[in-house]
């Protein structure tokens, strides 16, 4: 281990705050560090002032120290988790996170008490990279002092994600990790050292005792970071996306018979995710586009006289989208439901394309996509991944056109967020009957009439459609 001492400024931003809390270790005979992502970030050049939460070690009592700090800054939130010998100090709008020193791993959401006390050089070579190992230290007589043991300064110079000490050992403390420093390669733009990658493909299957609530909120950031390729493939190539999203492992391949042969749907999927990440940073449509493919692999048909097909991937993706979001830890709300929409819709939009089509058609499509028809857009045209420059500017285009015909239909018939004008009460007491699946026959025949541009789309004339076809239904309900 090599100790890489220099004496520098801690920034201004919280430096009040972190002579206060230095001052009061001393008092109480304790030394006390800044550590993990705040010095990170700090030399990252990323903003300290948008920074919520700051880590503390202490060697002695984190909870100790916790407490004296409350009490000096009359910061009254103060919570103590007993068994993992830490605490959290709320003190205006930051999370003051207090631990001591440990000779063992440092696991935050472990339920494995952690009892053995260390020194900060303990504490920091069982920290997950050496790029989130570095402290300073806050007593007075050392105050700024950069303790980086492990050389994560010229790590982020050299932009190498890495592991202080030997990877297994690091990796079996938390398999988490494995996942966190392919995270932190994906946000940062680096590169995973040689012996950390070969160690996470070693280790890759320990992930499955990790819940997927912890798992899903690393993907999460690898889905959201400025270019998310770059953390999939590494999910791929460490065989971590086989623990937990086989589905997507199943994209990769290319099959070929009789000359033809399909695009590589997992490199495609990549593709389609990066363009819709240029464009936004909305998770949930970076997770449509993750699963748009998805059903690929069971659709696929090879079929003489016309090539590779994948009928109703679009549809089966869909009905996949609830038990994939299950099984990953995300949401089973509306933001599923919303990925579930985008998934099963994203082929529409292509059949509109035609010089053609008729309102009735784009009516459909606006009823069914509502508020998220511009998502859907988005999707579409990141879905357009042809290497050939001039087909990819004639499906933009075609793209513009159908995107000015859903604004002229909006415009005219205000389809989007569209409610049937007649409510089912009506329907029964003009038909003269009760609850019955009857019911939403008729309500399907009103809208069809609207959808179809039979009738406008507004109360009188879809009561007036309903006296006229009601006597078919009461027909149909007597026989
Ligand atoms: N840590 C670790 N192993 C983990 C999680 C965290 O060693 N599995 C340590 C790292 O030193 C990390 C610090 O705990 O820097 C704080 O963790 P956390 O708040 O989760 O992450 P940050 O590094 O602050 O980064 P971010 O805010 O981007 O998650």
């Amino acid at each position: 281990m090599q100790n890489n001492r220099a004496l520098i400024d801690i920034p201004d931003t919280h430096s009040r705050l972190f002579k206060t809390i230095g001052k009061v270790a001393e008092e109480a005979g304790m030394r006390v560090f800044v550590v993990g992502g705040y010095v990170r970030d700090y030399y990252l050049n990323r903003s300290i002032e948008q920074i919520t939460d700051i880590d503390f070690v202490t060697v002695g009592s984190g909870i100790e120290l916790a407490e004296k700090v409350a009490r000096t800054l009359r910061a009254e939130n103060i919570s103590v988790f007993k068994q993992f010998g830490t605490a959290q100090v709320k003190y205006k709008e930051l999370e003051l996170e207090f631990v001591g020193a440990r000779k063992e791993s440092y696991r935050r959401d472990s339920r494995k008490p952690i009892v053995e006390d260390g020194t900060l050089e303990d504490d920091q070579l069982r920290r997950d990279l050496t790029i989130n190992a570095m402290s300073w230290c806050l007593n007075p007589d050392n105050y700024g002092l950069l303790i980086d043991p492990f050389e994560g300064i010229q790590d982020l110079k050299r932009r190498v994600i890495r592991t202080p000490i030997d990877p297994e050992t690091t990796f079996e403390d938390d398999p988490l990790r494995m996942l966190r420093a392919i995270r932190f390669a994906s946000q940062l733009d680096f590169y995973v050292a040689e012996e950390t990658l070969e160690s996470i493909k070693k280790m890759a299957g320990r992930l499955s005792i990790i819940s997927k609530e912890r798992i899903a909120d690393e993907v999460n950031k690898i889905v959201l970071s400025p270019v998310p390729s770059k953390g999939f493939d590494l999910l791929l190539e460490t065989e971590l996306l086989e623990q937990f999203l086989p589905e997507m492992v199943k994209l990769v391949g290319v099959d070929e018979i009789k000359g033809q042969r399909h695009k590589d749907n997992f490199w495609h999927t990549l593709e389609v995710l990066d363009n819709v990440a240029k464009v936004s940073d909305d998770l949930w449509l970076r997770w449509a586009a993750i699963l748009h493919d998805i059903a690929k692999p069971p659709t696929k048909r090879f079929v003489d006289g016309v090539g590779w097909t994948f009928h109703g991937h679009d549809a089966l993706g869909a009905k996949w989208v609830p038990r994939l979001f299950r099984r990953l830890g995300l949401p089973m709300d509306e933001r599923m439901k919303y990925v579930q929409k985008l998934v099963r819709l994203h082929l529409r939009p292509i059949a509109l394309v035609s010089d053609e089509v008729s309102d009735s058609a784009i009516r459909r499509l606006l009823y069914e996509a509502g508020d998220e028809i511009e998502d859907l857009m988005i999707l579409c045209r990141a879905d357009i991944t042809s290497k050939n420059e001039w087909k990819v500017r004639k499906f933009q285009k075609n793209f513009d056109r159908v995107e000015r015909r859903i604004k002229e239909v909006e415009e005219k018939d205000k389809i989007r967020n569209w409610k049937n004008p007649i409510s089912g009460e009506e329907i029964m007491k003009e038909l003269e009957v009760g609850p019955s699946p009857l019911i939403g026959k008729v309500k399907d025949r009103i809208k069809d009439a609207i959808m179809d541009g039979e009738i406008p789309n507004d109360y009188d004339a879809a009561y007036q459609y309903l006296v006229e076809i009601k006597d078919q239904y009461k027909e149909t309900d007597l026989s």
